[in-house]
């Protein structure tokens, strides 16, 4: 069952009806500025960092779903509703949303008015922008009240939903009012309440500002409002929810000025419209700053608290008209329609195309923004950026903007340590590493070269290498960006177990695997308790990594003319591959692990979680066994114990009891999670596996059991958005086997588009050019790919034959070429290229 249909042509996903299984989001915000919005107006906004400087609340394990959002009601008569349906939910004579890349539009109709929301962040401002259009359509003239609501959150997102014994005496308010309401008789003795201009209706919101605070939050519109409310109690009702605000319900905003207790901001117009006549505002909710030296308005003192809005003023006078909306539009969509035009395919597959060119995009630009901090599952509260999730997000990322990557990749080596380990995540504000969680996930090195390797095969810029870079943030401890990698790779050589394999740490990859933490109490962490690290456990995950990344490294050490260093790196290369084949090989698939007890984990000596995915994706694609023939045998394994019509397990058979040498993976219920959930992210990791052995039909069944747009007919089972990827589906153990969770923010973007577009239709770029080298099903049909690469847009033509992988021709504007590595040449803008397979 569908709840709404693909529009490609405008790159957007129509949702048709407010009751989708689950929210489905959509991210506004490109750089700084951020707001999450729902199909029906829910959603928060922050700006940079969404714990600590968050804009309006919201509501954590809501009742009912999604609650709390960028509410407008529109009352008429004895009616209210909300265009998006939330929260009143009064039944709509018509509903559609439209998630588009970067903004979202909603369309309401009832009783024979319209209603038309755009929302977008504009480029290059600190503010969400809100159109909201009224039309009267029901033929005969209609008096309605129109009214904005937003809760404001103060500030410290975790903070303002503990510390209410402070929290409910500091919100303070300011208001700047055109002068017919600014003299209304409530405003008596009010302070903070000033006449501005005659057709602005602003509301600051500047909790802390009085002390250590230098931004206020506003929500203003480009109107004279006919009363406003900024208290919450006043707006709706103190035992009342935003489905019933008394404000709204009874007779009017009552201009009340928060005084503690919870600020909002409500603007309400009463408005007369003829047959046929509509009316527009244009609201703006922005995040402003001022300098410290001049945060008061001109000529007042610190003690009046009266805050300057110069800044506020020069960012509204940008947004006045419903022109300004539209312009601000275009410029987002053609920085998409730019952004987009890196990559291109077409294919005979519609739901391919539609992925691979735009929302596989899409939420690539998303996770490199969020990392895993804020999402509906990830409160923003919680974790930061992570360490191996940041390093892997920009890898389908990077071809968009290299330079982002890049300084992504410098603030991710400056939370290094030293001896090569890392802290495991980082604030985005402080850019500081985390000392609650700390180091020790021994994959974690190994994913800043994967990252690097990236960078500089996208850009060609191998300048980045020589970036003098701090270790721990610490500047007197500097070198540059290659020791970094030198000493990521030196980690793994310089911490092996008895069976000269990598010692795990907390976890590897899967944070769930920890063996070294044997946990028996509820609420001690599983992955810092105890000893957390030990001198046994060890992981052939990271030993497939290493094989991998080493090689990547060793390349990178020829490009700096350093070979001595890239034969020392193959050399331990060659040593990991032969603990792999050695101890890392159980007879029909890879071992997953060795525990503290030298026992194995993931072999068929197991009682349960014989098989787990991770080794048997990572070992093949780096090539591990492939001669020996041991990859085509593990990924036969994989498609007889692990595959469903979902998608491939983690591990099977799941964990029936929880196991204190394995830790949190046999803590969830079987199915679920790490614990023998369809984990999206290494789905792909099998699928370039396949490829690797020249499988084309089974690489791109593994990709479409997972991709969003080829499951949209079972939304019903799959609950998430269609057109993202969720982080897990639950495996075939689960009672809801085919349920996605956790949607949006998860490493499955980056990898499901690095193989869609690197490894089944096959562009990769290397150290010297791009190559192409595609693996798709026999019955794939040609195709053909726009790729715009360090300067240069390349038309490339795929001729398959039938076949599923290898090149056999290959010419670069009509003249033959040796090999299958299209030889760069700076001084072309536009190359025409046609393979042969
Ligand atoms: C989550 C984490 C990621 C980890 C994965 C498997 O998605 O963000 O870092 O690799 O779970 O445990
Ligand atoms: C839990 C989750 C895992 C996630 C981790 C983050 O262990 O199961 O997916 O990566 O938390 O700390």
């Amino acid at each position: 069952m569908k709840f709404g249909h693909f529009d490609d042509q405008a790159r957007e996903y129509v949702i048709t009806t407010p009751r989708t299984p689950l929210p489905w989001i959509n991210y506004l915000g490109n750089q700084d500025f951020f707001t999450l919005i729902s199909n029906t107006c829910g959603g928060y906004t922050f700006y940079k960092d969404a714990k600590l400087l968050r804009l309006t609340r919201y509501r954590y394990n809501n009742v009912p779903y999604d609650n709390n959002g960028k509410y407008f009601y529109i009352k008429d008569g004895e009616t209210v509703w909300n265009p998006g349906w939330q929260p009143v939910k009064t039944d709509l004579d018509e509903y559609e949303c439209r998630h588009g890349l970067g903004y979202s539009v909603f369309h309401g109709k009832k009783n024979g008015v319209s209603a038309d929301i755009t929302s977008l962040v504009p480029m290059g401002d600190t503010c969400e922008l809100s159109r909201l259009t009224v039309k009267n359509e029901s033929g005969a003239a209609k008096k309605l009240s129109v009214f904005s609501y937003v809760e404001w959150c103060l500030w410290n997102a975790d903070d303002d939903m503990k510390n209410f014994q402070r929290n409910l005496s500091t919100g303070e308010m300011e208001l700047e009012l055109p002068e017919a309401l600014a003299g209304n008789a409530a405003f008596k003795g009010r302070p903070w309440v000033f006449a501005g201009d005659a057709d602005r209706t602003t509301i600051y919101h500047k909790t802390e500002y009085r002390e250590r605070r230098n931004h206020v939050a506003v929500y203003s519109v480009n109107a004279a409002a006919d009363a406003v409310d900024t208290s919450r109690d006043a707006f709706l009702g103190a035992y009342n929810g935003p489905d019933h605000p008394d404000a709204v319900f009874g007779s009017g905003c009552t201009n009340s000025v928060a005084s503690g207790w919870s600020p909002v901001a409500s603007h309400e117009f009463d408005v007369e419209l003829a047959a046929g006549e509509e009316k527009t505002w244009v609201f703006v909710l922005a995040y402003v700053e001022n300098p410290d030296d001049d945060k008061w308005a001109p000529g007042t003192t610190p003690s009046e608290g009266i805050v300057n809005k110069k800044n506020a003023h020069a960012l509204l006078a940008k947004y006045k008209t419903s022109a300004d909306v539209d312009k601000a539009m275009e410029t987002l969509k053609s920085y998409w329609e730019e952004l987009l035009s890196c990559y291109h395919v077409e294919s005979s597959s519609e739901e391919l195309n539609r992925m691979a060119n735009i929302w596989n995009q899409y939420q690539c630009m998303v996770t490199f923004n969020m990392s895993r901090s804020a999402s509906y599952y990830e409160s923003g509260i919680g974790r930061g950026m992570g360490f191996r999730d940041s390093c892997q997000d920009l890898l389908g990322f990077v071809h968009l903007i290299p330079d982002r990557a890049r300084e992504r990749i410098i603030d991710i080596a400056s939370t290094q340590f030293q001896d090569g380990s890392a802290y495991h995540q980082y604030q985005p504000l402080t850019k500081k590493g985390n000392s609650d969680i700390g180091s020790g996930f021994n994959d974690d090195p190994l994913w800043l070269i994967a990252g690097t390797s990236a960078y500089i095969r996208e850009s060609g810029d191998a300048t980045i290498l020589d970036e003098i870079v701090p270790f721990d943030n610490d500047m007197s401890v500097a070198k540059p960006l290659m020791e970094h990698l030198k000493r990521s790779f030196d980690y793994i050589v310089n911490h092996k177990g008895p069976h000269a394999l990598p010692l795990i740490g907390r976890a590897d990859w899967n944070d769930c695997l920890n063996l070294n933490c044997f946990s028996e109490h509820p609420g001690e962490s599983f992955q810092t308790f105890g000893p957390s690290e030990g001198p046994v456990a060890e992981s052939v995950f990271i030993a497939g990594m290493f094989v991998k990344y080493g090689e990547e490294y060793a390349k990178l050490c020829e490009l700096k003319g350093d070979t001595a260093e890239a034969a020392r790196a193959r050399e331990e290369v060659k040593k990991m591959n032969a603990a792999i084949l050695k101890d890392g090989w159980d007879g029909e698939w890879f071992v997953r692990a060795y525990d503290a007890h030298g026992a194995k984990v993931g072999s068929k000596e197991c009682r349960e979680g014989q098989i787990f995915i991770e080794p048997q994706g990572f070992c093949v694609l780096a090539g591990v066994g492939v001669e020996e023939g041991l990859a085509e045998k593990a990924l036969a394994s994989v498609k007889e114990k692990l595959d469903t019509k979902y998608g491939i397990m983690i591990l099977q058979p799941a964990y029936t009891e929880y196991h204190l040498e394995l830790g949190e993976v046999s803590s969830y219920p079987p199915g679920y999670k790490e614990n023998a959930g369809i984990f999206c992210h290494n789905n792909p990791w099998v699928s370039i596996a396949e490829t690797v052995l020249g499988h084309g039909d089974r690489a791109f069944e593994i990709y479409k059991k997972t991709c969003p747009a080829f499951i949209e007919d079972i939304s019903e089972i799959h609950c998430t958005e269609p057109y993202v990827y969720s982080q897990m589906v639950a495996g075939a153990d689960a009672h809801f086997f085919g349920q996605g969770k956790n949607s949006w923010l998860t490493g499955t973007a980056a990898w499901t588009f690095v193989n869609v577009s690197q490894y089944i239709l096959g562009l990769y770029p290397t150290l010297s050019g791009l190559s192409v080298d595609p693996c798709v099903p026999g019955n794939f049909g040609d195709f053909k790919l726009t790729r715009k690469y360090r300067g240069v847009t390349y038309h490339i033509e795929v001729k398959t034959n039938g076949s599923q992988k290898g090149v056999k021709k290959m010419t670069v504007d009509g003249a033959a070429v040796e090999g299958n590595v299209i030889p760069f040449d700076a001084s072309k803008k536009d190359v025409q290229v046609v393979v042969e397979m």
